[in-house]
């Protein structure tokens, strides 16, 4: 049996949601549970998101599964149908559709007494700047007063390109959101991801996104999830496999990259590319045994790392933690050249998973 394993940690998982209750307490919160909750796998995470008031998914069939699980709440999907043919699945699952673009609202629009009569709402995008999906001004005013006259219910939303940091461009996104809906009062809104809960408390209106927040990962460069009071949920652990003695001169991996400069004691763990654990570093990388941090030594396998462990007490079935509460994921994609997001999200079907009960 594979020696790796992810081990998710529920408890965590609730404590996030917490903390966004604690941080937008009048939004309603809907939980962004796309890409398989991120890597930590949709089911298991439901069951300690089901306090959320919605969930955002990506396509139908990430939103089906939701629903297959028997949770009822409604579940927003935030890129919108792509095709005509997926209104049925709205309708027989009741779904709630973004629209950004005029093919989507004329599918809508053929639909439009069994939507309402759902009690769904329509969630219309408003391009501000990001220039990925949505409606630009003046276009979506119209759009929403067509909508409203039409009898739906529009919740405004937009996404910053940058609410992890500070950039001209923030300014902007807001001036343009707040116009729109000012201009189209009384209307349901919806603007912040993560980062922009923390950085925008003005900004929480009706509804609030948190994605990464909730997995313990932070959305910003600059503050770890300790100081955001974020638990890691997901823990990425595998044994070692074997023990070697090397002296000084001798090398390690393949390249032959790492020569050790004293003899030295290293162990070998199995976890590699192949079980999603990244292979190229821009910067030294580091696991954890137990709260100690010690090196990734050479390069990474597809099964197999090399990790210093002179002086430390180890033998063959140890556990090392490659991320997780004691090595941030951040801490690992910073050290990758990404973000948090990816390593989680990327992850492969090989470790084992194994869930804290709630
Ligand atoms: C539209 C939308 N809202 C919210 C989120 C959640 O963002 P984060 O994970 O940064 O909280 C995402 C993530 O990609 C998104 O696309």
């Amino acid at each position: 049996m594979r020696q790796a394993t992810v081990y998710i940690d529920s408890q965590a998982l609730q404590y996030n949601l917490n903390r966004v209750k604690q941080l937008a307490p009048t939004a309603k919160i809907v939980s962004m549970v796309k890409a398989n909750a991120y890597g930590h796998g949709v089911k298991d995470c439901l069951a300690a998101l089901k306090y959320s008031d919605a969930f955002g998914v990506a396509c139908v069939e990430e939103a089906l599964e939701i629903r297959e699980l028997g949770y009822t709440q409604p579940i927003t999907l935030i890129e919108g149908v792509f095709s005509a043919d997926e209104m049925q699945s709205v309708l027989a699952h009741k779904l709630e559709c973004v629209v950004h673009h005029q093919a989507q609202l004329d599918w809508l629009l053929q639909h439009k007494a069994d939507y309402i009569a759902q009690g769904l709402k329509v969630w219309v995008k408003l391009n501000s700047g990001m220039n990925r999906l949505g409606f630009k001004i003046p276009e979506i005013i119209d759009v929403i007063h067509m909508l409203k006259a039409e009898g739906f219910t529009c919740v405004l939303t937009m996404h910053f390109a940058n609410a992890d940091g500070d950039h001209a461009l923030n300014d902007q996104q807001v001036a343009q959101f707040l116009h729109v809906k000012d201009n189209c009062s009384p209307i349901l809104a919806s603007c912040c991801n993560s980062a922009a809960i923390y950085r925008y408390p003005e900004l929480h209106f009706d509804y609030v996104r948190p994605g990464i927040m909730l997995y313990g990962a932070t959305p910003f460069a600059a503050h770890n999830v300790h100081t955001l009071d974020l638990k890691p949920v997901m823990t990425l652990s595998a044994e070692v496999i074997a023990l070697n003695e090397i002296d000084a001169g001798e090398h390690v991996g393949y390249g032959s990259t790492f020569t050790a400069e004293q003899a030295m004691q290293i162990a070998i763990v199995s976890i590699g590319y192949g079980d999603g654990y990244p292979r190229t570093f821009v910067q030294p990388n580091f696991v954890a045994i137990g709260t100690k941090l010690t090196p990734v030594l050479g390069r990474v396998s597809m099964d197999m790392i090399a990790i210093d462990v002179t002086g430390l007490d180890v033998e063959l079935g140890t556990q090392v933690e490659l991320w997780g509460k004691h090595r941030l994921v951040d801490d690992v994609a910073t050290a990758n050249g990404t973000i948090g997001y990816e390593l989680l999200c990327r992850l492969s079907p090989r470790p084992q998973r194994k869930t804290t009960a709630l």
